[in-house]
């Protein structure tokens, strides 16, 4: 290459790593967007999480809990991992967030790390995005190239995370708006819920359909019996709320398409998964029979669908942040 040629060669790298092509599936972001600013990125971000999961399993599951919460709450812009600060709220201490969620010291490691490597180049939550990729790899599940560029927000959402996060108790028309706000649709809805193939609930998220259904003091005619009557002493009709049940009871920590079967047996743990089957929605009742006939199916729609996701409103101009701390603001 000549010297003018390699001069060319350098500014389109430069040009093309500030003003990613924008292209309607990626909403702007771009899978190889640190070939050249941080190429050890992805084999850090898998590192951490080797270890972190191989230490505790559960974790795979909570991380990609993180990017889902993150995503529904102004776009996946890390906005879930900032602390509580004197100019807002923390997302954390919303109800569906609050004594829940997990996750959040493996990412301040995976940070850290990258910081030390190609400091102020990785966003936090363009890192939320590779670990919910790579603990369903870990975890048995689908590969698929993630989109990057998003940029940090400097704010959180309270108010939006009580709003805008399905509850546990969720109707099937509940799911659907909440999904459909977010662009997302049906399919989207049911291959995404197949995340509950990993993972845990406590008590206090199922304890209604045990219990009390539809305030009528009896238990939720769906579920099958034996289940039942293992989870009531998981979770007594007092206290307990804090105890944990595997959401796939087949196979908590493996991803795979047991979820679905699980549902056509009345092993559901959540009213929100169950619907999906008893919702009388035509559509949702279908994909979940397609999916458990068919992992390949499930796992291809995952891996769509997760992309998707992950492309819900990110910040990509130049006044939004690289944080170097995911807890706070620059
Ligand atoms: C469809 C609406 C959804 C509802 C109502 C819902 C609700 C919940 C609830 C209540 C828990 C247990 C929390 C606790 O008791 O501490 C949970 C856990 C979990 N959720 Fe969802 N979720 C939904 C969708 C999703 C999506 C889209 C994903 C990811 C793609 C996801 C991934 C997970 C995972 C992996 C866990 C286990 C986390 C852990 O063990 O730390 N969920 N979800």
């Amino acid at each position: 290459m000549t010297s003018l040629g390699l001069v060319m060669f350098f500014l389109s790298c430069v040009i093309f790593q500030a003003f990613p092509v924008s292209s309607s599936n990626y909403a702007g972001l771009f899978p190889d967007l640190y070939q050249f600013s941080c190429p050890q990125a992805n084999e850090i971000v898998m590192s951490v999480l080797e270890e972190a999961i191989a230490k505790d399993p559960r974790m795979a599951a909570s991380l990609l809990r993180l990017h889902f919460h993150d995503c529904f709450v102004q776009g996946c812009d890390a906005s879930i991992l900032l602390d509580k600060s004197s100019a807002f709220k923390s997302e954390k201490d919303a109800v569906p967030n609050k004594n829940s969620l997990r996750g959040f010291e493996v990412i301040d490691e995976i940070k850290a790390k990258l910081e030390q490597v190609c400091p102020h180049t990785v966003s936090c939550a363009d890192i939320l995005a590779l670990a919910a990729r790579d603990s369903v790899v870990l975890s048995g599940g689908p590969y698929w190239e993630v989109p990057l560029g998003r940029r940090d927000s400097k704010t959180a959402n309270f108010k939006k995370a009580n709003i805008n996060i399905p509850a546990p108790n969720s109707t099937i028309q509940n799911l659907i708006s909440l999904f459909n706000r977010q662009g997302l649709t049906e399919e989207d809805l049911v291959a995404l819920s197949g995340g509950h193939t990993i993972g845990m609930a406590r008590c206090v998220s199922f304890k209604q359909r045990l219990y009390n259904q539809n305030r009528d003091n009896l238990p939720d005619a769906t579920l099958e019996k034996t289940y039942y009557n293992a989870l009531k002493s998981v979770c007594p009709t007092s206290g307990g709320d804090s105890n944990i049940s595997p959401l796939d009871v087949g196979s908590p920590v493996r991803f795979d398409n047991t979820y679905f079967k699980l549902l056509l047996w009345g092993k559901g743990l959540l009213n929100s998964d169950e619907v999906l089957l008893s919702g009388n929605v035509k559509k949702t009742k279908e994909l979940v029979k397609s999916y458990a006939e068919k992992e390949a199916l499930f796992f291809h729609q995952f891996a769509k669908s997760m992309v998707k996701m992950g492309n819900i409103s990110p910040l990509t101009e130049l006044k939004d942040e690289i944080r170097k701390n995911c807890r706070r603001v620059n």
